[in-house]
């Protein structure tokens, strides 16, 4: 948006900082993470917020409320934010009316939004008077972004992996038992995800095996407030008693094997998060097609040895081929402990950057996926 190159203070540049890191606390999905400092006339960071997911308040929004119980004065501050502040009403105000009715007279963002609805909030600001400028940390704020970026480019929904297995990667037993692999810690976790998501996606063979409901629900087993769409990829039928079709009209069959496909058909739909729960060969055909934005494992120190395996053939025959993710500190952090289980976070490494993966505050380390 600017043309001219603009320096940065040192002061604004650890703001900066400081928002990128507030980012990470929100969770990944169909918004970006956002981080946003408000910084008083003597560059004092008074004020840091952060968006907590779809539906919530966003950064600038919840860094405006923080000043404000902190009893900030908000006129003439700076406001210093990773992402171009939106201009769009979707489920939360447009940012830009609130910094413009805050009072706030400087605005620093590192990258523009690329969503069509949202762009334009730098135009708006400055319209109102309001010193626009752009650019600071933009690569680091791409990098924070980067598969949401490529998402919304390809129009397509984020796309969350989510394996349920054992010690020695089995989702199920030989005999088809698969429920419950994961403790009671982590399912509570896989149904809040479930919450936040706007669909699940499983295979044909899953639903004809479990018979599953894939409904978000609360701990005592009760429906949550909101409930995902509920998707099927497959081109078998899926029988009309399938609990997976339920009763609110919120069931979609996707009768086709291409995952892009699949999710242009959920995009079409108003899916921008989809989490895609299994089984092996749905689970492998979207890593093979590289479709996978982030991968979520609960890990349970349980051993079957035999059964059916996390993920089948993705195309990989020698180890230079090996698919290579890193750990993700966002929403949460990469490894934790749920119930008896882990839970691991992970995001795809770019090829440039493979021998960089590392788990952060730890020792750099190659980590290796695609023989889970
Ligand atoms: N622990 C967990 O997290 C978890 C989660 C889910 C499932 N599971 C387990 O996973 C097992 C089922 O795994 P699964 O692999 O048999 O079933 P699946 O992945 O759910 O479904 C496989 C079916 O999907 C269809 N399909 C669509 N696109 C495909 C593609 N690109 N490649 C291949 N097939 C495609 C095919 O059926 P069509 O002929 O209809 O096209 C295929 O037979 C069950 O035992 C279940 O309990 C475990």
């Amino acid at each position: 948006m600017n043309a001219v190159a603009t320096t940065f203070s040192v002061l604004e540049s650890a703001a900066m900082d400081t928002a990128l890191r507030a980012a990470l606390q929100g969770p990944r999905g169909a918004n970006p993470l956002v981080g946003a400092v408000i910084l008083n006339a003597d560059g004092e960071q008074v004020a840091v917020g952060y968006h907590r997911g779809a539906g919530t308040a966003h950064a600038e929004a919840d860094a405006i409320l923080e000043a404000r119980k902190a009893g900030i004065e908000l006129r003439g501050t700076t406001m210093v934010v990773t992402l171009e502040p939106c201009n769009h009403v979707g489920r939360t105000g447009p940012c830009a009316q609130a910094i413009i009715a805050a009072g706030i007279t400087r605005v620093i963002y590192a990258v523009d939004d690329p969503h069509d609805p949202a762009a334009g909030g730098a135009r708006t600001l400055r319209s109102a008077g309001i010193t626009v400028e752009s650019g600071l940390a933009a690569a680091d704020a791409l990098e924070l972004n980067r598969e949401w970026f490529d998402a919304v480019a390809s129009k397509r929904p984020f796309v969350t992996l989510h394996i349920a297995q054992t010690l020695d990667s089995r989702i199920a037993a030989v005999d088809g038992t698969s429920q419950w692999i994961s403790s009671p810690e982590s399912l509570a976790d896989n149904h809040s995800l479930r919450g936040l998501i706007d669909a699940i996606l499983v295979g044909t063979g899953t639903v004809l095996i479990d018979n599953p409901r894939l409904t978000a629900r609360d701990p005592e087993g009760g429906l949550s407030g909101r409930q995902p769409l509920r998707a099927v990829m497959g081109r078998r039928e899926v029988p009309q008693d399938a609990a997976v079709r339920g009763t609110d009209g919120r069931f979609l069959h996707l009768a086709t094997r291409d995952p892009r496909e699949a999710l242009s058909m959920l995009f079409e739909e108003g899916v921008r998060h989809v989490m895609v729960e299994g089984g092996s060969s749905i689970l492998s055909t979207f890593l093979a097609a590289g479709l996978v934005d982030e991968l979520i494992v609960y890990l349970a120190p349980t051993l079957l040895g035999s059964g059916t395996p996390a993920l089948n053939d993705l195309g990989i025959t020698t180890l230079s081929q090996a698919q290579h993710w890193m750990w993700d500190e966002a929403g949460g952090g990469s490894v934790r402990t749920l119930g008896n289980d882990l839970r691991l976070h992970l995001r795809p490494t770019r090829p440039a950057t493979t021998q960089e993966n590392s788990l952060p505050g730890s020792e750099a380390a190659e980590y290796v996926s695609g023989g889970h």
